[in-house]
């Protein structure tokens, strides 16, 4: 009983019916040789196991190049116009990755040097060949295209993976860094005693929340205060900021999108509904959203699913929504750029941060704050403020708010030099210039608000009538009014004594 695998003795290769291989015929195989009969005869020997294109001439060897997607290059070596060095140094130009193998018919060593060296030739075969040493020789380079292809996948996946896992580290050391619980909110005054009251209420709840506020006034800081101080705290938070993004790029970023879903989507992607698993996602500035982007959040919001972008499956999401936002909403919606039903399922719990100029009582703290915080990274000592320059900062409209005032105070550390207290003339311009005075009588208020612009100059006509005159009753005297209203008025603005410069009291 002969074997089957075994092959006929004498190797009649046309009595034995070579079978095509579907897998192997996935190959093309270009040969390039202006003899035909040599193209007829590789053609021959290799038909049945690859797709074998063939060209007369270097220049339509390039042609082919160009529009297939070829594996392997044969290539005489000796060819008139176009010699097989140069038509294989050109072929890596259209498709570097192909193996190159060169026929050659003489052993001219030194063109042959040449030709591996910079035709960089996987294998040169002499002529004549033995067809069946010519497939074997074929089938190897075919095993080491192969090899690179995946090799290729591979390094590819793995830049990928790189990628992926240094942006999971940035993000874990980002939050490791911001882990806020409520003592890095601070306010002492009655306004934020409020909000704070709020933000341990909505902490102990699973309600969506809409934080308003200016920019500035620390949105983002109570989002993460919610989030840590709640039953999600183990899971992740995580922040989007819907005005920084086109429509297409925020909705993949959110609801995530398949591979070929838009230009540039090579591969399926997750969104930070799904990865966020359990935690609870921050939209920031969700007044920015176009009206495409408020529906799909809608439907979010109503059904607990997303369906990434190209998807026509849905898939279900445990997930917090907060959002925050500068604009009014409430106007927005009125005058038709937001979507009421979506702001009405955003703010189950509405928690708006007042502006720092409508709580200057704590301005002081957050000053003293900033300034420690400033001289701990810059490695400064600055021990405190001078009464001007903390009367100044009191009287500032901080159109920015606590951001502002941050900056500010690292801005003052920064340039501090040899200085041991911060003096009113170490303020920015607008801070140490800007009286509320100046601004009533010449330029239009920084702030609109009459009661509030009128106690700031009320403050600051005090503050100074008590520094030229040193008691508070010829102060008093000097602003026309009875000693106790002073004393009232002084109470109500959160001012005392103590604010006064100390060179200039007595
Ligand atoms: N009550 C506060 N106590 C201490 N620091 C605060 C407070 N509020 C804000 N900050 C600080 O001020 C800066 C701005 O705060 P945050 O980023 O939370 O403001 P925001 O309202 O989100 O601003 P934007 O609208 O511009 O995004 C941050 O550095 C934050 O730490
Ligand atoms: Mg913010």
């Amino acid at each position: 009983m002969s074997d089957p695998e075994e092959s006929t003795p004498g190797g009649i290769e046309a009595a034995q019916p070579r079978r095509p291989d579907d897998s192997a015929r996935r190959y093309t195989i270009l040969v390039v040789d202006d003899e035909a009969a040599i193209l007829e005869s590789l053609e021959l020997t290799l038909e049945d196991d690859y797709r074998v294109l063939c060209a007369g001439t270097g220049a339509e060897g390039l042609e082919i190049l160009e529009r297939e997607d070829v594996a392997l290059i044969i290539a005489d070596q000796v060819m008139p116009v176009m010699t097989g060095v140069e038509f294989l140094e050109r072929a890596i130009e259209r498709n570097p990755r192909a193996i190159r193998m060169m026929l050659t018919g003489y052993a001219d060593i030194g063109s042959l040097v040449r030709a591996i060296n910079e035709g960089r030739i996987y294998r040169y075969i002499p002529k004549p060949w033995e067809p069946e040493e010519l497939r074997l020789n074929v089938k190897r380079a075919l095993e080491a295209y192969e090899l690179t292809h995946e090799n290729a996948e591979l390094a590819a996946a793995l830049s990928d993976a790189n990628e992926r896992l240094s942006r999971e580290n940035l993000y874990l050391r980002r939050e490791v860094e911001r882990r806020y619980s409520f003592d890095q909110l601070l306010g002492e005054g009655p306004a934020m005693q409020r909000v704070f009251e709020l933000l341990e209420k909505v902490a102990q709840t699973d309600a969506t929340v809409l934080i308003a506020g200016e920019t500035g006034t620390g949105k983002d800081l109570a989002a993460r205060a919610i989030h840590y101080a709640g039953s999600r705290a183990k899971a992740r938070f995580l922040a989007q900021n819907c005005g920084a993004l086109p429509e297409t790029l925020l909705e993949s970023e959110l609801f995530g999108h398949k591979r070929g879903a838009f230009t540039g989507a090579h591969a399926d992607k997750k969104g930070l509904f799904e990865v966020c698993d359990s935690g609870t996602i921050f939209l920031d500035e969700v007044g920015e959203m176009t009206p495409g982007m408020q529906v799909r959040l809608l439907r979010v919001l109503q059904d607990s699913e997303v369906r990434p972008l190209g998807s026509a499956d849905t898939r279900k999401v445990d997930v917090r929504i907060m959002a925050a936002t500068n604009r009014d909403l409430r106007k927005e919606v009125a005058e038709g750029r937001f979507r009421e039903d979506l702001y009405y399922r955003l703010r189950v719990v509405e928690i708006t941060l007042p502006p720092l100029r409508e709580r200057r009582e704590d301005i002081p703290l957050l000053a003293q704050h900033f300034l420690d915080v400033a001289n701990q990274r810059i490695g400064r000592e600055l021990k405190g403020f001078t009464q001007a320059a903390m009367e100044r900062l009191v009287a500032h409209s901080w159109g920015g708010n606590v951001r502002e005032l941050e900056n500010e105070l690292e801005r003052v550390v920064a340039l501090a030099g040899e200085r041991d207290t911060v003096s009113a003339d170490m303020l920015s311009d607008e801070i140490r210039g800007q009286t509320e005075a100046a601004a009533a009588i010449g330029a239009p208020p920084v702030d609109w608000h009459l009661s509030r612009s009128v106690d700031a100059l009320k403050a600051h006509m005090i503050l100074a009538a008590l520094r030229e005159t040193g008691s508070k009753s010829q102060a008093a005297q000097r602003l026309g009014i009875p000693r106790q209203s002073l004393q009232k008025m002084m109470k109500r603005l959160g001012l005392s004594d103590a604010d006064v410069e100390p060179e200039n009291s007595d």
